[in-house]
Formats: C-alpha cells, structure tokens, sequence
C-alpha cells in the first residue's frame, strides 16, 4: 500500500514504519494516524510479519507531537464530537496483538512522546528528548501523556514533566524507567532492528501472550492479573510450540515455530 505521510519496509519478518514528515518534525497530523492504521493493521494481518519497528525520517525528530497547525483553529466542540485523539488508542493500540517497538531518534514531544509511549518498548538513541509541553500551548497531553508517563516514571518525575513542560534526555529517561535501552544515534536503527529480529524468531503466539500479560499489569489488579497470566500460560501449554520448545530444548536443537 502507498501512505501518504510514512513509509513501510519488510525486513525478512520485521515490519519497518518511518514518520516520513521530516519538514515538521515528523508531526502527527490526520493522515499520520489514518496511515499508521493502515499500516499496523496490514502488519497484524501478515502472518509471516512478527515484529514491527517505529522510528521518524530525519535525524532531528520521532515526532515533535500532535500537529499544532491542523488543531490552532479547530473549534472545541469538534474535538469533543470527532473525540479527537481517541482511534489513537482504539483503533492503532487496542487493534495490534502483535510485538511493536518504538526506535526514539530525536524529539518526542507531547503526542510523539505519546505515540512512543504507546509502543511495547521504546529504544532510544543518546540524541532522544522526550517531553510533554502542551502546558506552553495552554492545553494538556490528550494522547495518553498523562496516564502512559505517570506509570512509567512515577507521579513525581510525570507531574514536574507536564507542569514544567521540560524536555528529558535520553540518559534520564532510561534511568527512569521510560526507555529500554540507550544506544549511539547512528546505530540506533541497526540495534532496533537487531531486538526486532530477536523477537520475530520467538514462537509468534507466545509473543503476543506475553506482550498480552505484561500489558494486564498497568491495567488490572494484582490478583486479577496473576489469574490472566495463569490463564494465557495454561492456554500456551496446549500450543504446538510449546510441544515444539520443549521436545526441542530437550533433544539440544532450534524449535520451528507454527505459531499456533
Ligand atoms: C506542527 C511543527 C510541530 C508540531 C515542529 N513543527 N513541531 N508543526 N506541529 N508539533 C514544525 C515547525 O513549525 C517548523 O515548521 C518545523 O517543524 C521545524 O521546527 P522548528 O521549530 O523550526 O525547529 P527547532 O527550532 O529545531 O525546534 C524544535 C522543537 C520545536 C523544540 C521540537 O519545533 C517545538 O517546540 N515544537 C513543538 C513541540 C510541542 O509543543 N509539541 C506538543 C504539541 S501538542 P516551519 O514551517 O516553520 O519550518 C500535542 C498534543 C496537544 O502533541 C493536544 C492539544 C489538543
């Protein structure tokens, strides 16, 4: 498919999406939402696709936030009827099962630290600044900043983040609990796509049924998330591939995955 404001590469079983906005940023405008749709929705189809990477074009920007020309005239009361920034979380979020990483190279301000944040990890490259500034444009995070850094760095690093408006270095944020991983800017691309490439080699289902239960963490009880995880295990123990890993581990070989 051909998307207006990114582009999408195979690499073997990794799926590659670049902002491609580099003129703004990388900024998140309509299209940008409706073109990552589409394009997460054909990788979450394609069986032979299991892992997918995020990054921005350009050596300046992820994603500099939420498109500031396309909202400074929008009336309010179209924000609150269209329910503005809401299929960011339904439709993009909710929808892919499967493993997606965000490779941070540059600024992640207000909803590109969001976008980031919505990712199942962020890697970072030393140049990466994340930020929530939407204070100094007389609003606040509408994607998720709010919630999405609160869990991540706790209350008081996300309360001064928002209400100062400040930007934090990559080195910051893996210390925080933000970030996976820090790597050098011009490997960073090559060291996303290697963790990618790692994960796409892993029996595909116990992928999503891991990515499944760490996910239940930030939303559920203690007690209710541990019945979900021992669920999901009970339900990957009737799996071919858990026949596959164990006969394999076993008889000292590589497990072949059918990914069911
Ligand atoms: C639209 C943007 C943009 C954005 C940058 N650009 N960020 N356009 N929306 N969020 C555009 C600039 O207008 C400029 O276009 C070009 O990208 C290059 O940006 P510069 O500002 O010239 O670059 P630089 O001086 O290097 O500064 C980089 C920057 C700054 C510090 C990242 O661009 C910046 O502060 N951007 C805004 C960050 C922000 O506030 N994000 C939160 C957005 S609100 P031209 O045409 O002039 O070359 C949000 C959710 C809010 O995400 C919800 C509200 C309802």
């Amino acid at each position: 498919a051909d998307y207006e404001t990114i582009t999408v590469e195979q690499r073997d079983a990794v799926t590659l999406i670049t902002l491609n906005r580099p003129q703004a940023l990388n900024a998140l405008n309509s299209q940008v939402l409706e073109d990552l749709i589409g394009a997460f929705a054909a990788y979450e189809g394609d069986p032979g696709q299991r892992c997918a990477v995020l990054t921005g074009a350009g050596d300046k920007a992820f994603a500099a936030g939420a498109d500031i020309k396309e909202m400074a005239d929008k009336p309010a009361a179209d924000f609150y009827l269209d329910d503005f920034f809401a299929r960011w979380t339904s439709d993009l979020v909710k929808k892919v099962r499967k493993p997606w990483i965000a490779a941070v190279n540059g600024f992640a301000l207000g909803g590109g630290c969001e976008l980031a944040m919505m990712a199942d990890f962020i890697v970072a490259s030393d140049k990466a600044r994340f930020g929530q500034p939407e204070i100094n444009l007389g609003v606040a995070p509408g994607m998720g900043g709010s919630q999405r850094l609160t869990r991540a760095v706790g209350k008081a690093k996300a309360m001064e983040m928002c209400l100062t408006g400040r930007m934090m270095g990559a080195e910051e944020a893996e210390r925080s609990g933000l970030v996976a991983h820090v790597f050098p800017h011009e490997n960073l691309l090559e060291k996303a796509l290697e963790i990618a490439a790692t994960i796409a080699s892993k029996p595909p289902m116990a992928a999503i049924a891991n990515k499944e239960m760490v996910n239940a963490a930030f939303e559920t009880t203690l007690d209710q998330g541990l019945i979900i995880e021992r669920r999901i295990f009970q339900i990957l123990t009737a799996s071919e591939d858990k026949a596959e890993g164990m006969a394999a581990f076993i008889e000292k070989r590589e497990g072949k995955w059918k990914g069911r």
